[in-house]
């Protein structure tokens, strides 16, 4: 019976057809030698239910599942599941001292002078021009909460021009470029795309973007790269399958960024390009000035190794993490992790606002140096609990479970994590304004909160200001109807003389 089954495998081996783990090469079986060492390493961690079914799997199938196993260290998962379950107490005697960031390291475009924003926004365009500018965009998400099956960045928020999430920063991208070669007599300007994926939306994504012919942009100045994944684990602590030649896997988390950068040779292709200046960005912000060159001027003025973007917290109870000061360091606190009286303390110069006010829109500013210093200190970054339904095979039944609460975890890092690391004086923050800049996708249509409707509003809305900025009336039916400004007319910068006279279609149908 063995010797027939063998005869079968290793004919549809020939033939390709046995959905091995590498396309093109058949899957080979792998060593006796191999596959008890590595079966040994992972039963020494407690970890060995994931070969439960080992024997019964086809050659291929058990190549995938040894080629997926490989890939990780079961020790260091369960260091990171220990640590991330268990973290150290701090001592309660040596409560955690919060301030805000010193005043020299913060900047409002809510009351900088024009002279301010004039000189950033000039010195940011000019960097572009020199093709010192990159962009990362961190869409490696499952976007779980928006529920839909394509990668956030295809979602279409119900724009007249039914323009995806990828195509308004695209295009963004592209209006910068023209704006820095027009001002600087450039007949080019080159500002790469780098775009963080994962294993469940790289190939949606790259789909996407080649169907869009890269969204007017280069094909080879737009690099889709994709972050690593984590194993999930049970309640208990034990990996899981997620069939019995799978296990579940999650990506790392947006803080999987750093490794996936050094990993995948971005960081490499921005040294050779000459990139010195990196804008780093949510997929899920349809609001996002994306190279903002105001942001990219201030932040290379300031000398930081990071600089990010904050908005205005709404109120003390409004459930935002903080940009603040800890102990001493750039640091983002959780709002369950702050106290009530720091929540609702005063500034002690202007007591209409509140003293930690500047909440995280994950909206950064690197220079190329922290970029390359990654590999001195990515390791240390933390990794968090997420509780989640984990769909599993139960490795006694082998039965295909379907949690109906959430029955273990997934491990994620995040990008912040590493403000610690530096010194304030390499840190800078610049408040912006959060109706022109942070409308976050993050639920399904008709929450009614952070959801398709919310962003397409409040992209309409901005396109209104805008056009009724450069004298346009606009007449309209409902007072909530709003007008859609192609990112390709208008970037705008923070203050509307940079707003562009529009074109003579779009300026008739504002009337
Ligand atoms: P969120 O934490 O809001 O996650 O990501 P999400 O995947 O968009 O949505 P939910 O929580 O599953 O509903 C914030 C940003 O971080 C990126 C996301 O793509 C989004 O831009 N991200 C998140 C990654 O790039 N990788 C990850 O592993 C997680």
């Amino acid at each position: 019976m063995e010797a027939v089954k063998e005869t079968i495998n290793s004919a549809l081996e020939k033939l390709n057809i046995t959905g091995g783990a590498s396309q093109g090469t058949p899957a080979k079986e792998p060593s006796e030698g191999d596959f008890n060492g590595l079966k040994a390493t992972y039963e020494k961690a407690g970890q060995g239910q994931v070969f439960s079914f080992y024997e019964k799997l086809s050659t291929a199938e058990k190549a995938a599942l040894f080629e997926q196993l490989s890939g990780f260290d079961p020790e260091y998962i369960n260091e990171i599941t220990e640590r991330a379950l268990h973290p150290a107490k701090t001592d309660s005697t040596e409560a955690d001292k919060l301030e805000p960031l010193p005043e020299n390291a913060t900047s409002s475009v809510l009351d900088s002078s024009t002279e301010n924003l004039d000189k950033w926004y000039n010195s940011g365009l000019e960097l572009i021009a020199e093709n010192k500018v990159a962009v990362v965009l961190m869409a490696g998400g499952q976007g779980t909460r928006l529920g839909s099956s394509a990668p956030k960045g295809c979602f279409d928020i119900g724009l007249p021009s039914k323009k995806s999430l990828f195509q308004l920063q695209g295009e963004r991208i592209r209006k910068a470029e023209l704006l820095a070669a027009k001002k600087h007599g450039k007949e080019s300007v080159t500002i790469p795309w780098y775009v963080m994926t994962s294993g469940p939306t790289r190939g949606p994504t790259a789909d996407f973007f080649e169907k869009n012919a890269w969204f007017g942009l280069k094909k080879e100045n737009v690099v889709i790269f994709e972050q690593g994944v984590l194993p999930c684990i049970s309640n208990e602590g034990k990996i899981l399958l997620e069939s019995k030649s799978k296990v579940a896997v999650a990506p790392d988390g947006n803080g999987g960024l750093y490794q996936a950068l050094i990993q995948s040779g971005v960081v490499t292709d921005m040294g050779k390009r000459g990139i010195q200046h990196i804008h780093a960005y949510c997929v899920d912000n349809c609001l996002v000035k994306v190279a903002d060159p105001v942001f990219i001027g201030f932040s290379a003025s300031k000398n930081v190794d990071i600089a990010t973007k904050v908005v205005r917290k709404r109120n003390a109870k409004e459930s935002v993490g903080l940009i603040l000061q800890k102990n001493g360091k750039p640091d983002v606190v959780e709002y369950s992790e702050i106290s009530s009286e720091d929540a609702e303390a005063k500034d002690s110069k202007d007591s209409s606002l509140l003293k930690f006010r500047a909440a995280n829109i994950v909206n950064h500013y690197y220079s190329y140096e922290f970029l390359e210093s990654i590999p001195e200190w990515a390791k240390k970054l933390p990794h968090h609990v997420a509780r989640k339904k984990i769909p599993f095979v139960n490795t006694e039944t082998g039965e295909t479970v379907k949690p109906e609460k959430p029955n273990g975890i997934k491990l994620e890092q995040f990008v912040f994590d590493c403000f610690p690391f530096l010194t304030l004086d390499k840190f800078a923050c610049m408040e912006v304004k959060r109706e022109d800049e942070f409308s976050p996708l993050k639920n399904a249509r008709g929450t009614g909160e952070d959801d398709p409707d919310t962003s397409k509003q409040d992209i309409m809305t901005q396109g209104k200001k805008w056009v009724q900025a450069v004298g346009a009336t606009v007449v309209s039916e409902q007072q909530t109807d709003g007008i859609e400004v192609s990112p390709l007319i208008s970037y705008v910068s923070h203050f509307l003389k940079f707003c562009e006279i529009m074109q003579p279609p779009l300026y008739r149908a504002a009337y």
